[in-house]
């Protein structure tokens, strides 16, 4: 079998399409424009990638993105005063602070001071209850980027077997979460699984979010498969590559995210929909 490709970047590019009529009408209507307070601390590298990506996607989807890029050195106290002043900006229906933080900053304190109702990431503790409580009010954008991957490709869930490898707060955790409200039968693995590729192997759903080029070889992948692969790394050669081995898995599954163009610009299409819809709640 060969693999349908999901191109998530032109499905990408639909929500954003959405999105800019979404805004465009709000100005039509003398409102104003939905804005996102977009905060970086630091210099990591990664993240000024992403963060540069998100203020893009801003400009083209007709979303005032403001930028407060901070030192390294920014004590705690400063960042969640700059928190307290973005939750009380009418101006501002959204607030993403970029992770990784540096370590003398505790970003639990951080995620947990952003007002609810402007937490587009999805990561405050109170979103994060609703989503495990199959309410979800703003959900993390990475696997809610994927569920609507699923929903826009007609591929239905319910009821299949669904292992996902990574159990982060960004991605594992909460899509373990999303696929359940989808009732899916999910398994989560880690680093700590015995014998992942027997979990793998049984997966009519894979999700790779583990960080590692190429860490799922191809062989392991069950027959026609569904593999979402949230991987973005790097090799020596300057290539970017996923966590699923691409060329092998393709051979097997029944459809396969590439990398890029896959689940990575769903990611920013997601925050740009929490960001316009957090915006006409709040009106
Ligand atoms: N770092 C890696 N992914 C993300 C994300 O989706 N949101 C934020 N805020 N930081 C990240």
């Amino acid at each position: 079998m060969t693999a349908k490709i999901i191109d998530g970047k032109r499905i990408a590019e639909e929500f954003r399409r959405e999105v800019r009529k979404g805004t465009d009408a709000l100005a039509a209507r003398g409102r104003r424009r939905p804005g996102l307070a977009v905060v970086m601390v630091g210099d990591h590298a990664a993240s000024a990638v992403y963060v540069r990506n998100k203020r893009r996607a801003c400009e083209e989807t007709g979303i005032a993105s403001v930028a407060h890029d901070l030192p390294a050195s920014t004590s705690e106290a400063d960042l969640l005063a700059l928190i307290d002043r973005l939750n009380a900006d009418s101006a501002i229906d959204g607030i993403l602070v970029q992770l990784p933080l540096p370590a003398h900053i505790g970003s639990t304190a951080v995620l947990e001071r952003i007002d609810p109702a402007k937490d587009v990431d999805g990561f405050h503790a109170y979103n994060v209850g609703r989503l495990a409580q199959g309410t979800p009010v703003m959900r993390p954008c990475t696997p809610y980027g994927m569920i609507l991957m699923l929903e826009r490709e007609g591929i239905d869930v319910r009821g299949k077997d669904a292992v996902i490898v990574g159990r982060s707060n960004i991605v594992g955790r909460p899509m373990a979460l999303e696929l359940l409200i989808k009732a899916a039968t999910v398994t989560v693995c880690h680093s700590q699984t015995k014998d992942l590729a027997r979990h793998v192997g049984a997966a009519e759903i894979l999700v790779a979010a583990i960080g590692k080029p190429r860490f799922v070889p191809g062989s392991w992948v069950r027959p026609g498969a569904i593999v979402l692969d949230v991987g973005i790394n790097r090799l020596p050669d300057g290539k970017l590559v996923g966590d699923v081995d691409y060329e092998g898995a393709a051979e097997r599954a029944g459809w396969i995210t590439p990398v890029p163009g896959g689940v990575g610009p769903m990611t920013i299409a997601a925050l740009m929909k929490n960001t316009l819809e957090s915006c006409l709640r709040r009106k």
